[in-house]
């Protein structure tokens, strides 16, 4: 731990890691076995985060009768032509070594029900047109996270810091120096209440995505966009913001608003249905419910508008009830705690905001436009997800990138200089807050406005209304940041104010349909696929 005496002495890393989903505790064990001496931070619980909620599984080419090209294709079909051809290749081509590795360390996944083909159950979820979704069950992050958990906190090399929030990246240019790299963080240390400095070799961003934008997310409370806001604050370029995610069924229930029901549910069979039992995605796609999920999510949201519903069903009471327990148990047993038994009645869902398609560019080594700065997992734009991410291809992109990330670093060891010594944070002219009200009032009215004006449906009215809305948040913000001490909630909060404007500029920039970004003024999709590439505003 950085030396409590010495309050302003500098930590220095080979690694920072900020971010201990499957994305940090991947690179982390990776670079671990390599021998760098690194720094876990996680602002929360060390387990807590995106990765422990996923449910579904991850997507891979494990069947003899599955094939890249063929995972290849769905990836590119879902992505609506926005995904970049070669990022997908990359990533599907490593998805099964991704795997293996996975597997080697324990990850229990479910075996297969027969020993005709692959030795692990493999479900479907929407736009794959194989069965490819390797799977724990219905609590698959939890496996994950929990194994790299327990296999981080024993390596060697590794120093775990919990409860600690990045506030800001540390730059060259931030201390005025004319060369330009990332050389550490400023973190908050929650127990502690004050800001430390921590320097590093290399800082990678591995904090997820930014989905607590929005009044209802299928998220915990990490997603608040921190490393792309801390990146885009840091120079480094944002892109496909437009593109935010909305599962389309998360359970409607006032005790359980966020709680997610697995698309696999829809992959073994489950139905979407009206008031009266009759389905409707077949009007919609010839998938039906197994239609991509932007797809989905705006059918949903059109039969909700068209016979004002707060919520459609999702019914898969018509397979054998062993099954939906022994494929669905956490799912099952939160719906019972709930006094829903899905094994008999159809559950009310409604969507959510889920993921972050966009995010910090990189490169196929996971490299930022910023010299020592890497991002990786939710945070990181790719290319892999285009115009809407298909299911499971998420916990993938992790594994894949966090991979390539450790090689990138490694490759470039010899050449990174040690970082300079850092000044401390400064707090001389900042007091504590005694309006917190402010705070809670605006985090509120930001993620009610995203999602009443840059909701699934979109018109150039309501994106106007949602700009001039950041606009003010944002500058009440940047004063309140200037005049008080940090708080957790503050720096959530600022963080979410940038994201905010990132995908009100990047949605108001496309003047088209295509994907998750949908709106009434442009319904149509244009010929050519162009990704929005924001650059902040010091590239001039
Ligand atoms: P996360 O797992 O979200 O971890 C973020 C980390 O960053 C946390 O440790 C957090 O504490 C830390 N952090 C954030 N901000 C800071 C800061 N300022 N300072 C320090 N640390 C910080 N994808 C699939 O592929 N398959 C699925 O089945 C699936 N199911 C899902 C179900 C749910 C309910 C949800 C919410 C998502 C699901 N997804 C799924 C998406 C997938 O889980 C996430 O995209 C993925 O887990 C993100 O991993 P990550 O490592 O990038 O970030
Ligand atoms: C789910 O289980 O439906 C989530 C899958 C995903 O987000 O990839």
């Amino acid at each position: 731990m950085p030396d409590d005496n010495n309050r302003d002495r500098p930590t220095a890393y080979d690694v920072l890691i900020l971010g201990s989903g499957a994305a940090g505790l991947t690179l982390a064990l990776r670079l671990a076995a390599a021998g760098r001496r690194i720094a876990l931070l996680s602002k929360g619980a060390l387990s807590e985060g995106g990765t422990l909620y996923a449910q579904g599984g991850i997507s891979a080419v494990l069947d003899a009768e599955d094939s890249i090209e063929s995972h290849v294709a769905d990836t590119l079909a879902a992505g609506a032509g926005l995904c970049d051809e070669r990022t997908v290749e990359f990533t599907v081509s490593r998805g099964r070594a991704a795997i293996e590795w996975l597997i080697e360390r324990g990850v229990p996944f479910t075996p297969a029900e027969d020993d005709t083909g692959y030795a692990y159950h493999l479900t479907r979820e929407g736009g794959h047109s194989h069965r490819r979704i390797i799977h724990a069950a219905d609590t698959t992050g939890r496996a994950v996270e929990t194994t790299l958990e327990g296999l981080a906190r024993r390596a060697a090399g590794v120093e775990i810091f919990e409860h600690h929030a990045a506030v800001d990246l540390i730059t060259d240019s931030r201390l005025g120096r004319p060369r330009e790299r990332c050389l550490g963080a400023y973190v908050y240390d929650i127990a502690a209440e004050r800001v430390r400095t921590f320097a590093a070799r290399n800082v990678v961003l591995a904090t997820g995505g930014a989905n607590l934008a929005y009044l209802y997310s299928s998220n915990p409370h990490s997603a608040s966009g921190d490393g792309i806001a801390m990146a885009w604050r840091a120079g480094c370029r944002v892109a496909n913001m437009e593109f935010m995610q909305f599962h389309p069924t998360c359970l409607f229930h006032p005790r359980a608003r966020s709680f997610l029901i697995s698309e696999a549910v829809r992959g073994e069979g489950g139905h979407l249905c009206l008031p009266d039992g009759s389905r409707f995605m077949t009007h919609y796609h010839p998938d039906g419910e197994l239609a991509p999920r932007d797809v989905v999510a705006r059918a949903i949201d059109a039969e909700m508008k068209r016979l004002g519903l707060d919520h459609v069903w999702l019914d898969i009471s018509h397979r054998d009830a062993d099954f939906i327990q022994r494929h669905f148990p956490a799912i099952h047993a939160r719906c019972l705690e709930l006094g829903l038994d899905m094994t008999r009645e159809p559950l009310p869902v409604v969507p959510a905001a889920h993921y972050t398609c966009g995010g910090v560019v990189t490169d196929l080594g996971g490299r930022t436009d910023l010299p020592g700065l890497y991002a990786i997992g939710e945070t990181a734009y790719t290319g892999l997800h285009g115009a809407n991410r298909m299911a499971s291809n998420s916990l993938l992109e992790c594994l894949v990138f966090a991979t390539a990330a450790a090689e990138s670093i490694e490759s470039a060891w010899e050449t990174v200089p040690a970082p300079p010594s850092l000044p401390p944070w400064d707090e001389s002219r900042v007091t504590d807050s005694d309006e917190e009200v402010v705070v809670a009032h605006n985090w509120q009215e930001l993620r009610r406005f995203m999602w009443d004006y840059v909701g699934i449906v979109r018109t150039n009215k309501r994106l106007a209304r949602a700009r001039h809305r950041v606009k003010l948040l944002r500058s009440e913000i940047h004063e309140f940041y200037g005049n008080y001490r940090v708080t957790p909630d503050l720096i959530e909060l600022r963080n979410l104010v940038e994201v905010a404007d990132l995908i009100v500029r990047s949605a108001s920039d496309r003047k088209e349909s295509r994907g998750l970004h949908y709106t009434l003024d442009y319904p149509e999709t244009l010929p050519e696929a162009v990704p929005t590439v924001l650059v902040p505003d010091c590239y001039g």
